[in-house]
């Protein structure tokens, strides 16, 4: 083996096509997946490369300070890809602490088990932390975040990522860790958990449920295909220059409510129903507390620098993304359990009680 990955946060959405990328692409790595499983994590997003020979799952926390250290010293790890974390903003305004524990320690017990195995001698060696658009805010109806945009995180979620970020850059400046940053825009695509929301509302309009849009469905986001996020994780991991931070997006921008109405279009065309039908389920719902109105990335700094651009049109990704949910319903089935059932009742019964 050239060289041993650890990815974590691997059986995750993003994550589990990040491992996915990496242990296909790179037959001469070892890729040690360290996953806790939580509500978020589902083994069988990777059931077709969990016998790979390059392939480790070690099921754990990145909170647990005897574990880290631990498996840098089992593995020696030479990078990190770092995913894991509570990522959905309306678990963070119901739990905040949670998102503090996992974002901000997590990612600082990570990068001190880091900083403690390699020693100092940090050559050849990577640390990438994974991290989002929402660090910079809210915008207006004009401009994009670059990454020179201050930061200007307004949910716990946004704060726990903006925090861990400031931890990446300082073990960079304090210690020279090897560091990188990427911050990406939403992503949509295959194993996505049905509480974010295209694939909620692909599950709903399937079952003839209510689509809930929160407020009036006129916040924006800028959406990007999840396999075109790996490949810029790839890239970027590979060729990206020690210290910095890399946007990436998709220059795809949709309010919510068109993005609703766009995927009610195909799912009457792909379900057989008749035009309009499954809008009609389009409900309005009270708005989520502080709710960013638009995020809108300038990738152009990767492009330019490091050659990687999105690889699909958003409507073609949407109609696989579709597709790829009516063809996987042992997967949807699996995952909504019981405790996403009360997940559901609270979030969107009694939030309208
Ligand atoms: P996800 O919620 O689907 O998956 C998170 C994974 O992390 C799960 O497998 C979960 O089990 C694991 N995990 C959670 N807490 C853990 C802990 N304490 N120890 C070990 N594992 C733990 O998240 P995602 O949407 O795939 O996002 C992955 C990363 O990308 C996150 O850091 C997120 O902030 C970032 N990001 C996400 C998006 C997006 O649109 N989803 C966009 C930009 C950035
Ligand atoms: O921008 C990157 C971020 O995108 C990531 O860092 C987060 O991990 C990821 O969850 C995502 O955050 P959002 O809050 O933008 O995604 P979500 O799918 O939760 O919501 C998208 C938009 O849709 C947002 O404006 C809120 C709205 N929404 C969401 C849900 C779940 C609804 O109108 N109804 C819903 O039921």
């Amino acid at each position: 083996m050239k060289k041993t990955l650890l990815i974590t946060g691997g059986a995750g959405f993003i994550g589990s096509h990040v491992v996915r990328l990496f242990v296909r692409k790179y037959p001469e790595y070892r890729i040690v997946n360290l996953d806790a499983l939580t509500y978020a994590g589902n083994p069988e997003n990777l059931k077709d490369i969990e016998h790979a020979p390059n392939y480790v799952f070690e099921k754990g926390d990145i909170t647990d300070e005897q574990l880290v250290p631990a498996l840098f010293e089992q593995y020696r790890f030479d990078g990190v890809v770092h995913l894991a974390a509570e990522s959905h903003v309306d678990r963070s305004i119901t739990d905040p602490l949670a998102f503090i524990k996992t974002n901000v320690f997590g990612t600082a017990n990570l990068l001190n088990a880091a900083k403690n195995a390699w020693k100092d001698h940090f050559d050849g060696k990577r640390f990438y932390h994974v991290s989002t658009d929402e660090v910079y805010g809210s915008l207006g109806k004009e401009g994009y975040f670059t990454e020179t945009t201050a930061y200007d995180p307004r949910s716990p979620y946004s704060a726990s990522k903006a925090s861990s970020d400031h931890f990446v850059r300082a073990y960079q400046h304090t210690y020279g860790l090897p560091t990188l940053i990427s911050n990406c825009s939403n992503n949509y695509g295959a194993n996505h958990f049905p509480e974010k929301l295209i694939p909620l509302a692909i599950h709903n309009i399937k079952n003839k449920k209510p689509i809930p849009v929160y407020g009036k469905g006129e916040n924006v986001r800028d959406w990007l295909w999840v396999n075109d996020h790996a490949r810029a994780i790839d890239v970027i991991f590979h060729n990206g220059n020690i210290g910095e931070t890399y946007n990436i997006g998709g220059h795809n921008e949709w309010t919510n409510i068109d993005l609703i109405r766009e995927l009610c279009r195909i799912m009457d065309k792909k379900l057989n129903r008749k035009a309009g039908e499954s809008a009609e389920l389009i409900t309005f719902v009270k708005d989520r507390a502080g709710h960013d109105l638009r995020y809108a990335i300038d990738s152009s700094k990767l492009q330019r620098d490091l050659g990687w651009e999105p690889s699909l049109q958003f409507e073609e990704g949407l109609e696989k993304t579709v597709d790829w949910y009516l063809n996987n319903q042992e997967w949807l089935d699996n995952v909504i359990n019981g405790a996403y059932q009360d997940y559901y009742t609270k979030q969107y019964v009694e939030r309208e009680q």
